[in-house]
Protein backbone atom coordinates (compact mmCIF):
# COMPACT_ATOMS: atom_id res chain seq x y z
CA UNK A 1 0.00 0.00 0.00
CA UNK A 2 1.15 3.34 -0.81
CA UNK A 3 0.39 5.02 2.74
CA UNK A 4 2.90 2.57 3.87
CA UNK A 5 5.72 2.94 1.88
CA UNK A 6 6.42 7.05 2.88
CA UNK A 7 9.93 6.50 4.45
CA UNK A 8 12.86 8.21 3.49
CA UNK A 9 10.52 10.89 0.67
CA UNK A 10 10.54 14.05 1.24
CA UNK A 11 7.08 16.26 0.86
CA UNK A 12 7.21 19.40 -1.63
CA UNK A 13 6.80 21.57 1.53
CA UNK A 14 10.09 19.99 3.07
CA UNK A 15 9.43 17.94 5.81
CA UNK A 16 11.54 14.53 5.60
CA UNK A 17 9.38 11.48 6.57
CA UNK A 18 12.08 9.59 8.87
CA UNK A 19 10.26 6.96 10.56
CA UNK A 20 6.75 4.69 10.32
CA UNK A 21 4.76 4.08 13.75
CA UNK A 22 4.21 0.30 13.99
CA UNK A 23 2.38 0.68 16.94
CA UNK A 24 -1.53 -1.28 17.17
CA UNK A 25 -3.89 1.82 16.62
CA UNK A 26 -6.77 1.30 18.72
CA UNK A 27 -10.45 0.99 17.46
CA UNK A 28 -10.33 4.01 15.90
CA UNK A 29 -7.69 4.36 13.30
CA UNK A 30 -8.36 2.17 10.63
CA UNK A 31 -7.55 4.93 7.94
CA UNK A 32 -4.16 6.37 9.20
CA UNK A 33 -0.52 5.23 8.83
CA UNK A 34 1.33 7.26 11.43
CA UNK A 35 5.14 8.44 10.47
CA UNK A 36 7.70 10.74 12.23
CA UNK A 37 8.59 13.64 10.03
CA UNK A 38 11.65 16.25 10.49
CA UNK A 39 11.93 19.47 8.58
CA UNK A 40 15.41 20.96 7.72
CA UNK A 41 15.47 23.21 10.81
CA UNK A 42 15.41 20.10 12.83
CA UNK A 43 11.77 20.17 14.34
CA UNK A 44 9.89 17.57 13.93
CA UNK A 45 6.27 16.48 14.03
CA UNK A 46 3.88 13.43 13.51
CA UNK A 47 2.55 12.50 10.12
CA UNK A 48 -1.00 11.01 9.66
CA UNK A 49 -1.03 9.17 5.99
CA UNK A 50 -4.48 8.38 4.59
CA UNK A 51 -4.62 4.88 3.19
CA UNK A 52 -7.42 4.94 0.53
CA UNK A 53 -6.44 2.16 -1.07
CA UNK A 54 -8.92 -0.20 -0.09
CA UNK A 55 -11.96 1.91 -1.29
CA UNK A 56 -9.61 2.61 -4.94
CA UNK A 57 -12.31 0.22 -6.84
CA UNK A 58 -15.17 2.00 -5.04
CA UNK A 59 -15.39 5.39 -6.50
CA UNK A 60 -18.22 6.31 -4.23
CA UNK A 61 -16.41 5.02 -1.28
CA UNK A 62 -13.07 6.97 -2.66
CA UNK A 63 -15.24 10.47 -2.98
CA UNK A 64 -16.70 9.22 0.04
CA UNK A 65 -13.39 9.12 2.26
CA UNK A 66 -11.15 12.33 0.48
CA UNK A 67 -14.44 14.34 1.22
CA UNK A 68 -13.70 13.44 4.49
CA UNK A 69 -9.80 14.35 4.32
CA UNK A 70 -10.41 17.21 2.73
CA UNK A 71 -13.46 18.38 5.46
CA UNK A 72 -10.97 17.68 8.23
CA UNK A 73 -8.79 19.95 6.72
CA UNK A 74 -11.11 23.06 6.38
CA UNK A 75 -12.10 22.61 9.88
CA UNK A 76 -7.93 22.47 11.17
CA UNK A 77 -7.80 25.35 9.05
CA UNK A 78 -10.45 27.21 10.56
CA UNK A 79 -9.40 26.36 14.15
CA UNK A 80 -5.70 27.58 13.41
CA UNK A 81 -7.74 30.78 12.01
CA UNK A 82 -8.99 30.91 15.41
CA UNK A 83 -6.09 30.54 17.33
CA UNK A 84 -7.76 27.76 19.46
CA UNK A 85 -5.24 27.26 21.90
CA UNK A 86 -6.11 23.82 23.47
CA UNK A 87 -6.72 22.08 20.03
CA UNK A 88 -4.19 20.54 18.39
CA UNK A 89 -3.94 22.08 14.24
CA UNK A 90 -1.59 21.03 11.47
CA UNK A 91 1.82 22.44 10.36
CA UNK A 92 1.07 21.18 6.76
CA UNK A 93 -1.23 18.94 4.81
CA UNK A 94 -0.92 18.00 1.22
CA UNK A 95 -0.29 15.16 -1.36
CA UNK A 96 2.87 13.24 -2.04
CA UNK A 97 3.35 11.24 -4.83
CA UNK A 98 4.89 7.79 -3.65
CA UNK A 99 7.01 6.22 -6.32
CA UNK A 100 6.98 2.33 -8.44
CA UNK A 101 3.09 2.54 -7.41
CA UNK A 102 1.24 3.19 -10.85
CA UNK A 103 -0.62 6.37 -11.08
CA UNK A 104 -4.03 7.46 -9.20
CA UNK A 105 -2.96 4.27 -6.93
CA UNK A 106 0.09 6.63 -5.89
CA UNK A 107 -1.48 9.67 -4.49
CA UNK A 108 -0.99 9.89 -0.54
CA UNK A 109 -2.63 12.26 1.13
CA UNK A 110 -1.42 13.73 4.69
CA UNK A 111 -1.73 16.01 7.43
CA UNK A 112 1.69 16.73 9.48
CA UNK A 113 0.74 17.89 13.38
CA UNK A 114 3.20 19.22 16.04
CA UNK A 115 4.34 15.75 18.07
CA UNK A 116 3.44 15.38 20.76
CA UNK A 117 4.90 13.03 23.78
CA UNK A 118 2.44 10.98 23.62
CA UNK A 119 -1.36 10.41 24.37
CA UNK A 120 -3.68 10.31 28.11
CA UNK A 121 -4.04 6.71 26.83
CA UNK A 122 -0.14 5.73 26.90
CA UNK A 123 0.67 8.25 29.31
CA UNK A 124 -1.83 7.78 31.92
CA UNK A 125 -4.11 5.46 31.23
CA UNK A 126 -1.92 2.34 30.43
CA UNK A 127 0.44 2.70 32.92
CA UNK A 128 0.96 1.95 36.64
CA UNK A 129 2.35 4.36 38.72
CA UNK A 130 0.11 7.21 37.44
CA UNK A 131 0.98 10.82 38.31
CA UNK A 132 -2.26 12.88 39.40
CA UNK A 133 -1.75 16.26 39.30
CA UNK A 134 -1.07 16.14 35.27
CA UNK A 135 -4.46 13.86 34.86
CA UNK A 136 -6.52 16.81 36.61
CA UNK A 137 -4.79 19.23 34.34
CA UNK A 138 -5.77 16.81 31.49
CA UNK A 139 -8.97 17.29 32.27
CA UNK A 140 -8.95 20.91 32.33
CA UNK A 141 -7.15 21.19 29.01
CA UNK A 142 -9.72 19.80 27.51
CA UNK A 143 -12.85 20.91 28.88
CA UNK A 144 -11.26 24.23 27.79
CA UNK A 145 -10.59 22.78 24.39
CA UNK A 146 -14.18 21.71 24.10
CA UNK A 147 -15.22 25.21 25.13
CA UNK A 148 -13.37 26.69 22.37
CA UNK A 149 -14.94 24.42 19.77
CA UNK A 150 -18.32 24.87 21.28
CA UNK A 151 -18.14 28.56 20.98
CA UNK A 152 -17.10 28.46 16.84
CA UNK A 153 -20.07 26.03 16.88
CA UNK A 154 -18.22 22.79 16.36
CA UNK A 155 -18.88 20.08 18.57
CA UNK A 156 -15.79 17.09 18.79
CA UNK A 157 -17.74 14.10 19.11
CA UNK A 158 -14.80 11.81 19.63
CA UNK A 159 -13.61 12.75 22.91
CA UNK A 160 -11.45 9.99 24.45
CA UNK A 161 -8.04 9.20 25.82
CA UNK A 162 -6.06 8.31 22.70
CA UNK A 163 -7.71 11.92 20.87
CA UNK A 164 -6.17 13.94 24.20
CA UNK A 165 -2.34 14.74 23.21
CA UNK A 166 0.55 14.95 26.18
CA UNK A 167 3.09 17.75 25.50
CA UNK A 168 5.77 18.80 27.43
CA UNK A 169 5.49 20.11 30.65
CA UNK A 170 1.97 18.57 31.37
CA UNK A 171 0.52 20.73 28.84
CA UNK A 172 -2.76 18.76 26.61
CA UNK A 173 -4.53 19.61 23.74
CA UNK A 174 -7.73 17.96 22.10
CA UNK A 175 -6.67 15.95 18.64
CA UNK A 176 -8.62 14.02 15.66
CA UNK A 177 -11.17 16.68 14.14
CA UNK A 178 -11.57 13.67 12.03
CA UNK A 179 -15.40 12.93 13.09
CA UNK A 180 -16.51 16.00 14.01
CA UNK A 181 -19.66 18.00 13.04
CA UNK A 182 -20.44 21.59 12.81
CA UNK A 183 -23.37 23.42 13.51
CA UNK A 184 -23.98 24.62 9.93
CA UNK A 185 -24.15 21.16 8.31
CA UNK A 186 -21.03 20.97 6.26
CA UNK A 187 -19.63 18.18 7.83
CA UNK A 188 -19.88 14.67 6.19
CA UNK A 189 -21.38 13.10 9.01
CA UNK A 190 -24.02 15.42 9.95
CA UNK A 191 -27.12 13.13 9.03
CA UNK A 192 -25.24 10.25 11.77
CA UNK A 193 -26.88 10.79 14.99
CA UNK A 194 -23.13 9.81 16.72
CA UNK A 195 -19.72 9.67 14.59
CA UNK A 196 -17.28 9.06 17.30
CA UNK A 197 -16.28 5.73 18.60
CA UNK A 198 -19.48 4.18 20.20
CA UNK A 199 -17.76 2.95 23.64
CA UNK A 200 -17.83 6.29 24.48
CA UNK A 201 -21.32 7.84 23.45
CA UNK A 202 -23.62 9.34 26.21
CA UNK A 203 -25.65 6.55 27.57
CA UNK A 204 -29.00 7.44 26.03
CA UNK A 205 -27.93 6.58 22.62
CA UNK A 206 -27.47 2.84 24.07
CA UNK A 207 -31.13 3.26 24.02
CA UNK A 208 -31.97 4.36 20.89
CA UNK A 209 -32.06 8.08 22.12
CA UNK A 210 -30.62 10.28 19.32
CA UNK A 211 -31.47 12.85 17.11
CA UNK A 212 -29.44 15.13 14.76
CA UNK A 213 -29.69 18.78 17.37
CA UNK A 214 -26.37 20.97 17.45
CA UNK A 215 -27.26 20.86 21.09
CA UNK A 216 -27.70 17.14 21.93
CA UNK A 217 -24.03 16.90 19.93
CA UNK A 218 -23.04 19.38 22.53
CA UNK A 219 -24.55 17.28 25.70
CA UNK A 220 -22.73 14.30 24.33
CA UNK A 221 -19.58 16.36 24.42
CA UNK A 222 -19.98 17.14 27.39
CA UNK A 223 -20.98 13.33 28.57
CA UNK A 224 -17.61 12.12 26.91
CA UNK A 225 -15.51 14.64 29.02
CA UNK A 226 -17.22 13.75 32.26
CA UNK A 227 -16.54 10.23 31.16
CA UNK A 228 -12.95 11.19 30.58
CA UNK A 229 -12.73 12.24 34.52
CA UNK A 230 -14.07 8.93 35.30
CA UNK A 231 -11.89 7.15 33.25
CA UNK A 232 -8.65 8.32 34.29
CA UNK A 233 -9.08 7.15 37.73
CA UNK A 234 -11.01 3.66 37.41
CA UNK A 235 -9.43 3.08 33.95
CA UNK A 236 -12.52 2.06 32.06
CA UNK A 237 -15.19 4.42 30.70
CA UNK A 238 -18.42 5.46 32.61
CA UNK A 239 -20.78 3.74 30.19
CA UNK A 240 -18.95 0.51 31.08
CA UNK A 241 -19.50 0.56 34.41
CA UNK A 242 -22.87 1.56 34.70
CA UNK A 243 -23.92 -1.23 31.99
CA UNK A 244 -22.13 -3.72 34.03
CA UNK A 245 -23.82 -2.42 37.40
CA UNK A 246 -26.69 -2.44 36.08
CA UNK A 247 -27.14 -5.43 34.45
CA UNK A 248 -26.71 -6.96 37.60
CA UNK A 249 -30.00 -5.44 38.88
CA UNK A 250 -31.97 -6.51 35.67
CA UNK A 251 -29.92 -8.53 32.67
CA UNK A 252 -32.24 -7.55 30.21
CA UNK A 253 -32.12 -3.99 30.48
CA UNK A 254 -31.39 -3.24 27.49
CA UNK A 255 -33.38 -4.46 25.36
CA UNK A 256 -36.10 -1.82 27.50
CA UNK A 257 -37.63 1.53 26.59
CA UNK A 258 -35.30 4.17 27.42
CA UNK A 259 -37.67 5.74 30.29
CA UNK A 260 -38.74 2.45 31.42
CA UNK A 261 -34.73 1.44 32.08
CA UNK A 262 -33.86 5.62 33.48
CA UNK A 263 -34.65 4.36 37.22
CA UNK A 264 -32.24 1.39 37.17
CA UNK A 265 -29.94 3.72 35.33
CA UNK A 266 -29.77 5.90 37.77
CA UNK A 267 -29.25 3.81 40.16
CA UNK A 268 -26.52 1.85 38.92
CA UNK A 269 -25.35 5.52 38.29
CA UNK A 270 -25.18 6.65 41.98
CA UNK A 271 -23.70 3.11 42.78
CA UNK A 272 -20.48 3.64 40.53
CA UNK A 273 -19.93 7.30 41.32
CA UNK A 274 -20.01 6.36 44.96
CA UNK A 275 -17.28 3.67 44.53
CA UNK A 276 -14.99 6.36 42.42
CA UNK A 277 -15.91 8.87 45.23
CA UNK A 278 -14.52 6.86 47.54
CA UNK A 279 -11.43 5.81 45.29
CA UNK A 280 -10.64 9.60 45.05
CA UNK A 281 -11.00 10.12 48.51
CA UNK A 282 -7.85 8.04 48.82
CA UNK A 283 -6.03 9.82 46.53
CA UNK A 284 -6.77 13.63 46.53
CA UNK A 285 -8.87 14.05 49.75
CA UNK A 286 -12.31 14.61 50.53
CA UNK A 287 -12.23 18.01 48.97
CA UNK A 288 -11.09 17.25 45.53
CA UNK A 289 -13.14 14.35 45.68
CA UNK A 290 -16.30 15.32 46.16
CA UNK A 291 -15.42 18.24 43.57
CA UNK A 292 -14.77 16.10 41.32
CA UNK A 293 -17.51 13.38 41.62
CA UNK A 294 -20.44 16.32 41.05
CA UNK A 295 -18.51 17.36 38.28
CA UNK A 296 -19.30 13.61 36.81
CA UNK A 297 -22.72 13.48 38.54
CA UNK A 298 -23.28 16.43 36.39
CA UNK A 299 -21.71 15.82 33.13
CA UNK A 300 -22.66 12.39 32.72
CA UNK A 301 -26.26 12.48 33.85
CA UNK A 302 -28.08 9.57 32.54
CA UNK A 303 -30.93 11.60 32.01
CA UNK A 304 -30.17 13.77 29.29
CA UNK A 305 -32.64 16.71 30.22
CA UNK A 306 -30.82 16.71 33.76
CA UNK A 307 -27.49 16.99 32.34
CA UNK A 308 -24.80 20.13 32.72
CA UNK A 309 -25.73 23.07 35.09
CA UNK A 310 -29.38 22.29 35.68
CA UNK A 311 -30.10 26.04 37.44
CA UNK A 312 -30.07 27.23 33.68
CA UNK A 313 -33.45 26.39 32.22
CA UNK A 314 -32.04 27.34 28.74
CA UNK A 315 -30.40 24.52 26.92
CA UNK A 316 -27.72 26.46 25.80
CA UNK A 317 -26.14 27.90 29.29
CA UNK A 318 -27.15 24.10 30.93
CA UNK A 319 -24.90 22.17 28.15
CA UNK A 320 -22.07 25.16 28.38
CA UNK A 321 -18.84 23.56 29.30
CA UNK A 322 -17.59 27.39 30.77
CA UNK A 323 -18.57 26.53 34.39
CA UNK A 324 -16.71 23.44 34.42
CA UNK A 325 -13.58 25.33 32.91
CA UNK A 326 -13.67 27.04 35.98
CA UNK A 327 -14.66 24.23 38.54
CA UNK A 328 -11.70 22.64 36.96
CA UNK A 329 -9.60 24.74 37.57
CA UNK A 330 -10.36 25.53 41.35
CA UNK A 331 -10.40 21.80 41.67
CA UNK A 332 -6.64 21.56 40.67
CA UNK A 333 -5.71 24.67 42.85
CA UNK A 334 -7.38 22.92 46.03
CA UNK A 335 -5.27 19.37 44.78
CA UNK A 336 -2.53 20.77 44.48
CA UNK A 337 -2.55 22.69 47.90
CA UNK A 338 -3.71 19.32 49.27
CA UNK A 339 -0.20 17.54 47.95
CA UNK A 340 -1.61 15.87 45.37
CA UNK A 341 1.50 14.90 42.66
N1 LIG B 1 0.64 14.83 17.06
C1 LIG B 1 0.95 13.62 17.56
N2 LIG B 1 2.15 13.40 18.12
C2 LIG B 1 2.47 12.21 18.65
N3 LIG B 1 1.65 11.15 18.67
C3 LIG B 1 0.43 11.30 18.14
C4 LIG B 1 0.00 12.53 17.54
N4 LIG B 1 -1.26 12.38 17.08
C5 LIG B 1 -1.60 11.11 17.37
N5 LIG B 1 -0.60 10.45 18.00
C6 LIG B 1 -0.61 9.05 18.47
O1 LIG B 1 -1.32 8.23 17.58
C7 LIG B 1 -2.44 7.63 18.24
C8 LIG B 1 -3.65 7.52 17.30
O2 LIG B 1 -3.75 8.64 16.51
P1 LIG B 1 -5.01 9.11 15.75
O3 LIG B 1 -5.81 9.95 16.64
O4 LIG B 1 -4.51 9.69 14.52
O5 LIG B 1 -5.80 7.77 15.37
P2 LIG B 1 -7.30 7.39 15.59
O6 LIG B 1 -7.83 7.14 14.27
O7 LIG B 1 -8.02 8.39 16.41
O8 LIG B 1 -7.18 6.09 16.44
P3 LIG B 1 -7.39 5.95 17.98
O9 LIG B 1 -8.64 5.19 18.12
O10 LIG B 1 -6.17 5.22 18.46
O11 LIG B 1 -7.49 7.34 18.54
C9 LIG B 1 -2.69 8.55 19.45
O12 LIG B 1 -3.31 7.86 20.50
C10 LIG B 1 -1.29 8.99 19.80
O13 LIG B 1 -0.66 8.03 20.63
MG1 LIG C 1 -7.42 9.42 17.58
Amino acid sequence: MPSQALEGLTTESGWKITQRLDKPLGTGGNFCVRYFVENENGETGFLKAMNFTDSMDDLVQLQKNVNEYLFECNILEHCKTKKLSRIVTPLDAGEIIVPNFPPKLNKVYYLIFEKAEGSLRDQHIEVQNKKWLPALKALHHVAVGIEQLHNIDIAHQDIKPSNVLAFINDDFKVADLGRVVDKNGTSPFCKLPFPGDHTYKSIEMFFGIQDLQFITRRSCDMYMVGSLAYQIVEDIPINASVLNEVRLIDSTVQRRPFQEALPFLLTSFNTVLNRYEDKCCTLFGEKTANSLTNIIREMCHPDPAQRGVVRFSDEVNRLSMRRYVTRLANLIRSASIAGVK
